[in-house]
């Protein structure tokens, strides 16, 4: 349990960069001579040529840290002896995991940006697409399908600002420099080291540099958020699928059939991200779980939230790219969704408002409407297509008003550009 090589291999090319950082702020402080820096950055030069983009190499390292120590000096003697001067694992580490989550942060904000521009994009599309809205899984009310998906865009765009919020934050401030837990007596120039990694200035406090998770949480935070989404869109279109609504055209690349039932054709696909989303969400409660109540100082604890990352950044990509090219290809069949107007008295508050724009107070009216249902019984009615229009109301469900927020919304992405 005590060795991470194989789960920190991930983290090499941000190790490799960190390294040359330190070299430099040690040359800096007088530590290594400029020969051994030239021999430090040729050794790193080394070890990236032969190691990147490969397996994790067989080695009874302890962890990612030591083993490119190890590395390192077996290629440049000396000058290798000297690289951890100054610096501990435990800044090194939160120092890795801070500029991996950054680099996580911004594929979460391309790929989230596409799923509001898709998604706006297929609102556009879908504006005129009229069928039942629902509440409590019932047929509540008409709409349009662009209206519907542009819940999806509303809420996709509202998790893009917050990522973009946290990553202009991750990249304030930088922890190594922090040591073990209070610095080092070693001059080193932290501001120098802060801005060869990319971030502003270096940490306020190397206690809470080396013991905080702060960021690997938000991040997880946001994947879990989005994949809240991810699911509910899932179900969703799920739903829209069942035999008896039969509303989609649910594109067949993204189906399976059943093995034995020649009539199935099963929205897998869909499937899958709503039960992947779960592994999501729950690696944000681990990471929870993992830091709650931890003692100030590094713990060996912290080193169990690395593949719970790791593993999150990349079920989140690949769900954000799967559910973009599904939108693309999803389509509505609109004959269908017209039958199902018909059903459960979805203009029934429309027609209540229609007495209350002539003064009848909303509860006579209300009970008038609800009367008149009950006794027509359970028959279909016959709920024109042109209803939705009459929802005049900012951000409703009236086509225009979903074409119109659509508009708004990639104008406010092109702004964030
Ligand atoms: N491998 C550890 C981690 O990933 C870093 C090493 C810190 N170990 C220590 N004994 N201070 O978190």
């Amino acid at each position: 349990m005590n060795r991470c090589l194989t789960e920190d291999w991930f983290l090499l090319p941000h190790e490799l960069k960190l390294q040359r950082a330190h070299a430099k702020a040690l040359a800096a402080a007088g530590i290594l001579s400029s020969e051994e820096t030239e021999s430090v950055d040729r050794g790193l030069d080394r070890i990236a040529a032969t190691y990147s983009g490969q397996p994790c190499p067989d080695s009874d390292a302890e962890d990612l840290h030591t083993w490119v120590e190890a590395t390192l000096t077996e290629l440049v003697g000396d000058a290798g002896k000297k690289i951890h001067t100054g610096r501990s694992r435990n800044d090194q580490v939160a120092t890795l995991l801070k500029m991996y989550v950054i680099g996580a942060g911004e594929a979460l904000s391309r790929d989230v940006r596409s799923l509001v521009e898709v998604s706006c994009k297929r609102a556009r599309d879908w504006s005129a697409l009229v069928f039942p809205l629902q509440t409590h899984a019932q047929y509540a009310a008409p709409g349009n399908v662009g209206f519907w998906v542009l819940r999806y865009a509303t809420a996709f765009a509202r998790v893009l600002s917050h990522v973009d919020f946290l990553v202009s934050h991750w990249r304030r401030t930088c922890p190594l420099g922090s040591g073990a837990v209070a610095g080092s007596s070693i001059p080193i120039d932290r501001q120098l080291q802060a801005e060869a990694l990319g971030f502003e200035m270096p940490s306020l406090n190397a206690l809470d540099s080396t013991c905080t998770r702060d960021e690997c949480i938000e991040l997880l935070a946001l994947h879990a958020q989005t994949a809240l989404h991810l699911q509910s869109f899932a179900t969703d279109v799920i739903g829209f699928s069942q035999t008896s609504q039969s509303w989609t055209d649910y594109p067949e690349e993204f189906s399976t059939g059943s093995s034995m039932m020649p009539n199935k054709r099963n929205p897998d696909a869909m499937e899958l991200v709503r039960g992947e989303c779960s592994a999501v969400a729950s690696a944000h409660a681990q990471a929870v779980l993992l830091m709650k109540g931890l003692p100030s100082g590094y713990n060996r604890d912290l080193q169990c939230i690395k593949p719970l990352v790791r593993e999150s950044v990349e079920k989140m990509g690949a769900m954000c790219v799967l559910v973009c090219a599904f939108l693309e290809r999803l389509e509505f069949d609109a004959v269908r969704m017209a039958r199902s107007l018909s059903l459960g008295s979805i203009d029934a508050t429309l027609r209540m408002e229609a007495r209350v724009l002539q003064g009848v107070p909303l509860r006579d009216a209300h009970h008038a409407v609800a009367a008149e249902l009950r006794e027509a019984g359970d028959v279909p009615t016959d709920t024109q297509a042109s209803a939705v229009d009459l929802y005049r109301t900012l951000g409703g469900a009236h086509p225009e008003e979903t074409r119109r927020i659509a508009d708004m919304l990639l104008a406010e992405l092109g702004d964030r550009a």
